[in-house]
C-alpha cells in the first residue's frame, strides 16, 4: 500500500487545463453534440433497459455497480494472520451472492493479494469463483484487472507480458477491462501504448486507467485515439465525503470526453455505513483519519442520510452507494469480503434517489470543511 500511494501522489502532480473554448468550438464546428448531452442521454438509458453501464466508448456494458476484490486473499485487513478456508469460504459467497443478484462486475488487479506473507493473489481467487460457478451454470461476468507501473517496469512490452500472467491466474482468455492501476513515474506513452496492443490483440475489451489526474487523463486519451482505441474508464477514489474528482476536473473530464468513472471507497472504508460516532471512532490506522472531531462535523450529513434512507427502507451505505449511481457515468464497486456485505450492496441497486436528495446530500457534504485526507490530488 505504501508503495502505491507514493506512486499515486508522484502522478497526481502538476496540472494544466487547456483552453476549453477552443475543443468547444472544435466541437460546435464538426456538429458534434455537447459532452453534457451525451452523459445526460448515458445516464437516462440507466434503468430503462437491463441496468447496464456501457464503460465509456467501449463494446462493455457491465452492472451499475460493481464489486471490489481487493480484500480477496489480502492480509493486512485480516490483522496480517493467513488467509484461510474460513476466509476463502467468505469470499467465495460473497461472490456466489453479488452473481446471484445480478452483480456480475468484479475489479481485481494483480498487486492485490500478494504484498503479504501468507496472502493469496486475488486474481488466482477470483478466477476460481468463476471457473467453479461456470461448472455448475452458463454465467455472464465481467472482470477488471490492473496493471502495476512499477518503476523497474519499461515499455509497452510489460504490459502484455504483466496481462499474459494475470489471464492466466484468472484462466480466462480476455478480459472486459485493462486498467494501469497508477500513473508510471515514467514511461506513461509506452503502458498505453501497451494498453493499445493488448486491445487490438483482443485481450482485452475496454482499457482504463486509474488514479489518473486531468491533465493525464487528457493526454492517455489522446493518445489512445490515435490508435482508434477508446480510453473507456479512469479509476479514483470517490465518494460522498470525499468529492476530490468533482473539485479537480477529473470528474468534469470524464464527462465530457466520455469516459465512465469507476468509484474506489465509495462507502470511505465504511464511514459512511454510520457504523462509526464521535463517541465510538475506529481503531487503527483509519483513526487518524476519521478523528471524533470529523465524525461531530459528519453528524448532520449521517442524520439525512439516514432519514432519507428510512424513506426508502435502505440503509446508509445502500444511500451513499445509490448516491454514486446517479451522479451518471459512475460506478461504484464497494470491496465485498463476505455474502452478507454483497446482499447489503444489492439492496443499493433497483431505486433512485431523487435529483433534489442528491444535490442535497452534496451539499451537506460540502459544509464538511477542514478536514485532512490522507491524499489530495491536484
Ligand atoms: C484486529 O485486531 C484488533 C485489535 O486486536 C481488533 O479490534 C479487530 O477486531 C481485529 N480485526 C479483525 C478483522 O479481526
Ligand atoms: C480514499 O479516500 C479516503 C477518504 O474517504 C481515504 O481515507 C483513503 O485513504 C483514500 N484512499 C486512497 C487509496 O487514496
Ligand atoms: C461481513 O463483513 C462485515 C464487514 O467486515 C462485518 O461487519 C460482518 O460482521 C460480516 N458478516 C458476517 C456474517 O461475517
Amino acid at each position: 500500500m505504501a508503495l502505491l500511494q507514493v506512486v499515486a501522489v508522484a502522478g497526481a502532480a502538476g496540472c494544466c487545463v487547456p483552453a476549453l473554448d477552443e475543443r468547444q468550438r472544435g466541437r460546435r464546428r464538426r456538429g458534434l453534440r455537447s459532452p453534457r448531452a451525451v452523459a445526460s442521454d448515458a445516464a437516462a438509458k440507466v434503468g430503462e433497459d437491463d441496468g447496464k453501464v456501457r464503460l465509456g466508448g467501449s463494446s462493455v456494458a457491465v452492472t451499475k455497480l460493481g464489486i471490489g476484490a481487493w480484500s480477496w486473499g489480502d492480509t493486512t485487513y485480516w490483522n496480517d494472520s493467513e488467509w484461510d478456508d474460513r476466509r476463502l469460504n467468505e469470499a467465495k459467497a460473497a461472490f456466489d451472492v453479488s452473481i446471484d443478484n445480478g452483480m456480475t462486475f468484479f475489479d481485481t488487479a494483480e498487486v492485490y493479494g500478494t504484498a503479504l506473507m501468507g496472502a493469496v493473489n486475488s486474481e488466482s481467487l477470483l478466477g476460481g469463483f468463476i471457473k467453479e460457478r461456470q461448472q455448475k451454470e452458463q454465467i455472464d461476468v465481467a472482470v477488471a484487472t490492473k496493471f502495476a507501473a512499477l518503476p523497474w517496469r519499461f515499455g509497452r512490452g510489460s504490459v502484455l507480458s504483466a496481462l499474459k500472467k494475470s489471464l492466466d491466474r484468472l484462466g480466462l482468455s480476455s478480459v472486459e477491462l485493462y486498467q494501469l492501476h497508477w500513473p508510471g513515474l515514467w514511461g506513461n506513452e509506452g503502458y498505453l501504448d501497451g494498453l493499445a496492443d493488448a486491445y487490438e490483440q483482443g485481450l482485452v475489451k475496454a482499457v482504463g486507467v486509474s488514479n489518473y489526474n486531468e491533465k493525464r487523463l487528457r493526454d492517455a486519451n489522446a493518445r489512445l485515439k490515435k490508435r482508434g482505441v477508446p480510453l473507456a474508464a479512469n479509476q479514483v477514489n470517490y465518494s460522498l465525503i470525499y468529492r476530490t474528482p468533482e473539485e479537480n476536473g477529473v470528474k468534469a473530464a470524464c464527462d465530457e470526453l466520455g469516459i465512465t468513472l469507476i468509484a474506489y471507497s465509495p462507502i470511505a472504508q465504511g464511514v459512511l455505513s454510520g457504523k462509526y460516532t464521535p463517541e465510538n471512532p475506529p481503531t487503527g490506522p483509519r483513526a487518524n483519519t476519521y478523528t471524533p472531531e470529523f465524525l461531530t462535523k459528519l453528524q448532520p450529513l449521517m442524520n439525512r442520510i439516514k432519514e432519507i434512507g428510512g424513506s426508502y427502507g435502505k440503509n446508509p451505505t445502500q444511500v451513499a452507494l445509490n448516491w454514486l449511481t446517479c451522479q451518471g457515468n459512475v460506478v461504484p464497486i464497494p470491496g465485498a469480503k463476505n455474502a452478507s456485505q454483497a446482499q447489503e450492496f444489492a439492496g443499493a441497486l433497483g431505486w433512485r434517489l431523487t435529483g433534489d436528495e442528491v444535490e442535497e446530500l452534496r451539499s451537506l457534504a460540502r459544509e464538511i470543511k477542514g478536514i485532512k485526507m490522507p491524499i489530495e490530488e491536484s
